[in-house]
């Protein structure tokens, strides 16, 4: 006991003080300017259901749309061009930086979620030298296809239409989407089936294990410094134990699966991993690439589903608009019920529904890169090396000066042409799939995704939302994630080939 005391205070003195000492000096900490005020008292909480409707609100006032938080030394931007700098003309000064790969690095190691440089540049290339192909497109398709016909589908008819008590008739959708992305994602990365949206909505230690540890990765995020979670990693105590406990059962999990593929062969298989075992021997290496696939693709697209269910859950007439499209599509060629990828690709209407969704409810609400070299920006922000330069999605789909005056509204017909046809815009002033250099590798992926499940839940169900009604509340994190879920029910349609009631 008397040992261990003074074991403690020594560690105290000689290793903690000490870095506590460089932290102080080296950051800003006692800024009093009203917006470091609000920062530091949470006192924004009082005006704006969210942190980042407090910084939309920021960026809004400012007039270069940008904004600088001092005691955090992070600039912000919601300005298209100082975006278009940073991730396309100056992708090379504004990397992701150490200190955003230490935060994930116990989970991701070295794969290309979390890394700059050569070890970046060959997965990237690779990776989308495989995603451009026909043959992992149609995998994708044919995996997300199976999920939501024998699993998704199912669950919501097991809901449909039930009674007793309230609790036991609302199904939260946030968490069947996360149970569906997992599945897709892992099938798709590893070749492997969790199941986790199985009728019985099975205990995954894998899933759980993965969650925990992005959860608490994250939570490395908004402690006030990163010495805070440093110590407690050195002295494997608290989160940080918990940490470590979650990332060894995924990991122990994902080698599993990678010695399984060895042994068995892998060349017939269209998996990512199977596509990467080709090219890299290294076990280590080959875990942490499909690890990033698994963190970029699972949050994200559940996230993306959630808000799309409660951005039309009063939106009647935009619910109708994709059936009749669909209607039109599938119905009147050759009688299947399930759009084949082609189709869904002349689905104009719902197209432009997904990106208006994504353009107010991001799933990535901001994003960051650190200044390599100084340099200032496009709108005369001078930027010193180490800053951390976050770009806001968020907030750019809130900007009128970006969207015009009806930017708050969900209008999915700013994405057509006069003839219906879905038309892209600038991706710099809608980055919510990043844009430039670094662009998300699941993009299409991830937008073919959401229109299937968005086509196949609203054809055959009523989604009644019950909870929240007025507002989103998110859960601090990487990923917006809804606080308490989404609560809704769910009504069975009759599509009856002559029900005109669609
Ligand atoms: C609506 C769904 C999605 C959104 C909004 C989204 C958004 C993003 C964003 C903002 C980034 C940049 C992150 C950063 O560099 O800090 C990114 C990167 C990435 N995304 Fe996605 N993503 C989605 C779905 C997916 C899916 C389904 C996959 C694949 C299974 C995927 C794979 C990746 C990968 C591998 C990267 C890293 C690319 C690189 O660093 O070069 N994403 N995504």
């Amino acid at each position: 006991m008397e040992f261990s005391h003074h074991f403690l205070l020594l560690l105290l003195f000689t290793i903690l003080l000490p870095i506590l000492a460089i932290f102080l000096l080296r950051h800003r900490i006692w800024c009093n300017c009203h917006i470091c005020t609000a920062y530091q008292t949470s006192s924004w909480a009082s005006d704006f259901p969210n942190l980042s409707d407090w910084y939309t609100h920021l960026l809004r006032t400012s007039p270069t749309q940008t904004i600088h938080i001092h005691i955090i030394g992070n600039t912000v931007t919601a300005n298209p061009a100082v975006v278009e700098h940073i991730l396309r003309a100056r992708f090379d000064n504004y990397p992701k930086g150490k200190k955003f790969s230490r935060i994930l690095g116990d989970l991701l190691g070295m794969g290309i979620f979390n890394v700059d440089g050569p070890a970046w540049d060959f997965q990237r290339k690779h990776a989308s030298m495989e995603l451009g192909s026909v043959s992992i497109r149609t995998f994708a398709f044919e995996t997300v296809k199976g999920e939501i016909e024998q699993r998704l589908l199912p669950l919501l008819s097991s809901f449909a239409g039930k009674v007793g008590p309230e609790s036991e008739a609302l199904l939260d959708l946030q968490e069947v989407f996360q149970r569906f992305s997992f599945d897709n994602v892992c099938n798709f990365s590893f070749g492997f089936d969790p199941g986790c949206l199985d009728l019985s909505l099975p205990i995954s230690p894998f899933a759980d294990s993965f969650d925990l540890a992005s959860k608490l990765s994250a939570e490395r995020a908004l402690v006030v410094s990163p010495i805070v979670w440093k110590i407690k990693r050195l002295l494997n105590v608290g989160s940080e134990r918990r940490l470590r406990d979650a990332v060894a059962v995924v990991k122990a999990l994902a080698m599993d699966v990678i010695e399984h593929k060895r042994k068995l062969g892998f060349s017939e298989h269209g998996d990512l991993l199977s596509r990467f075992m080709g090219c890299v021997s290294d076990e280590v290496y080959l875990r942490d690439i499909v690890m990033s696939f698994v963190l970029a693709g699972r949050d994200t697209m559940a996230s993306a589903m959630t808000a799309f269910f409660w951005l039309i859950r009063a939106r009647l007439d935009i619910v109708s608009r994709i059936r009749k499209e669909a209607d039109n599509i599938i119905r009147n060629r050759n009688g299947q019920a399930f759009p084949s990828f082609d189709q869904l690709k002349e689905m104009h209407y719902l197209q432009a529904t997904v990106y208006e969704s994504l353009r107010l409810y991001p799933p990535v609400q901001f994003d960051s890169k650190f200044a390599s070299e100084d340099d200032e920006l496009p709108d005369g922000t001078f930027v010193s090396r180490g800053t951390r330069v976050m770009y806001h999605p968020y907030a750019m789909g809130r900007m009128e000066k970006i969207w015009g005056p009806d930017c708050m509204e969900f209008r999915p017909e700013r994405w057509l042409d006069e003839n219906g046809k879905f038309v892209h815009q600038n991706p710099y002033k809608y980055p919510v799939f990043q844009a430039g250099v670094r662009v998300c590798l699941g993009k299409e992926m991830a937008i073919v995704e959401m229109k299937m499940v968005a086509l196949s839940v609203l054809w055959e169900f009523d989604v009644v939302v019950i909870a929240p009604i007025s507002e989103l509340r998110f859960e601090p994190g990487l990923t917006a994630f809804v606080r308490g879920g989404l609560k809704v029910l769910i009504k069975k349609r009759d599509t009856a080939p002559n029900n005109k009631n669609i």
